[in-house]
């Protein structure tokens, strides 16, 4: 078995998917570990992949921990025995803590982000010194297969988390208040949400090529409509809010990793 997973959830299950569809592993390749016999079943026939057992995951190359950060004590002891290369996603639990746990410091840690479902996850990578090239290289192709990898030193995990992690909840907002806006000025909803939508999309695409500012000052020229616009943004606050907002769930993040 190349690849063990442990917790094929909506993040493990995105992780599989992309592996899968970019032909990173093979169906025959991946075995899923739950405890409950029925669910186990269930979850590696959903992707069409192996049900494996305790010995299983102590025969694969690759274990992948995709368990919320609380069913670690759990699964620790478990996949422990076999020693060797893990790929940890869990939110907030440090490479150092997880190699204390299972004893081996081939320890990779990825921070990856909803985009995941849809190939677009900016994912960070971190790994203790002890991780082989070939472990990197392992981790390095699975997360591809669902977006954007950055290699980052870990204590740039809570920021990531805070900007990358958290982002989506924010530009929903923006979203939102945006598609508000429309139905304001008197479109109906499912208009409004559907031009907020499109302009968000188009302005991630343009970004790609452009700094945000020089973007900005493109559509806001002298005297017109953005710039109004822009002025109102300012006195509210929008920018500040946004500054603060990534601050405040880079400290959470950065909480939580303490109580582990
Ligand atoms: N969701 C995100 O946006 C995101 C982003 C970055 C990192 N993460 C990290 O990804 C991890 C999983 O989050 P998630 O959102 O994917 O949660 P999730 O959907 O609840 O997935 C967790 C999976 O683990 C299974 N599970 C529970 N106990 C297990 C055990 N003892 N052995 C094997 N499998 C077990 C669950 O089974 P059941 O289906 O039976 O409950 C579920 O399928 C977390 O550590 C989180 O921090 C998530």
């Amino acid at each position: 078995m190349k690849l063990a997973i442990v917790g094929a959830g909506k993040m493990g299950g995105a992780v599989l998917e992309g592996a899968l569809n970019k032909k990173i592993v093979s169906k025959k390749e991946v075995g899923i570990y739950h405890p409950n016999l029925k669910r186990r079943d269930e979850l590696s026939k959903h992707y069409g992949v192996i049900s494996i057992d305790e010995s299983g995951i102590d025969k694969s190359d690759y274990v992948l921990i995709a368990v919320k950060p609380q069913y670690f004590s759990d699964v620790a002891p478990l996949i422990a025995k076999r020693g060797g290369s893990y790929i940890s996603l869990m939110a907030g639990v440090s490479a150092k803590a997880i190699a204390k746990r299972l004893g081996s410091k081939r320890i990779v840690r990825a921070m990856p982000n909803m985009g995941a479902r849809i190939g677009l996850s900016a994912t960070a990578l971190a790994y203790l010194p002890q991780a082989t090239k070939e472990d990197i290289n392992m981790a390095e192709k699975l997360f591809s297969s669902v977006g954007t990898v950055y290699h980052l030193s870990e204590d740039l995990f809570d920021p990531f988390t805070g900007l990358a992690g958290s982002g989506p909840a924010f530009a929903a907002i923006v979203a939102e208040a945006m598609a508000d806006g429309g139905v304001r000025v008197g479109f109906n909803r499912k208009t409004a949400n559907e031009l907020a939508r499109q302009v968000l999309l188009a302005t991630a695409k343009l970004l790609e090529t452009s700094d945000p500012a020089l973007l900005k000052n493109e559509v806001a020229s002298a005297g017109g409509t953005a710039i109004s616009g822009v002025k109102a943004l300012e006195k509210n606050g929008l920018r500040i809010a946004m500054i603060e907002a990534i601050e405040a769930a880079s400290n959470r993040a950065a909480e939580l990793s303490q109580e582990d």
